[in-house]
């Protein structure tokens, strides 16, 4: 049964450029693109987006850097898309837990700076695609 999750770029991956290879191994995998947008996002998004960590240790700077400069969000959809992405992305820590073969595992140093975000539920899917993509 098709899904959607939300993917982000986040900051240090459009400033690496490293959009096109996102998009090439979501592609691959075989889901679909359903909206995409550059944009810089305000505080209010991000704290919306990053609701559930609030008050942690690493909240401050999480939204401090997501806000930090232009990022692509973007729908993604197909069968099993929500860990089908997470999957592709790899664990959260780019050395402990990605492994290579991933986004993170691959391309990523820091736990903050992983370069992408994807949906970790159904629940949460549908919460944050109606941050990013009310209209949609
Ligand atoms: P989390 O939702 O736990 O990870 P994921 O992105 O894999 O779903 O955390 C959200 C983001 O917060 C994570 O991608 C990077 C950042 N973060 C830190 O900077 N330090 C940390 O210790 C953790 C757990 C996360
Ligand atoms: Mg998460």
């Amino acid at each position: 049964m098709s899904e959607r999750t939300l993917v982000l770029v986040k900051p240090d991956g459009v400033e690496r450029g490293l959009v096109g290879e996102v998009i090439a191994r979501i592609e691959r995998k075989g889901l679909k693109l359903a909206a995409l947008e550059l944009r810089t996002a305000d505080r209010a998004t991000a704290e919306q987006h990053y609701a559930e960590h609030d008050g942690k240790s690493f909240y401050n700077d999480l939204v401090d850097f997501i806000t930090g400069g232009p990022l692509v969000a973007l729908v993604v959809e197909g069968v099993r898309a929500i860990p089908a992405f997470r999957q592709l992305a790899g664990g959260t820590d780019p050395v402990e837990k990605a492994t290579p073969g991933t986004i993170r595992g691959d391309f990523g140093l820091e736990v903050q700076y992983n370069l992408v975000h994807g949906s970790d539920s159904a629940e949460s899917a549908e919460r944050e695609i109606k941050i990013w993509f009310p209209n949609l």
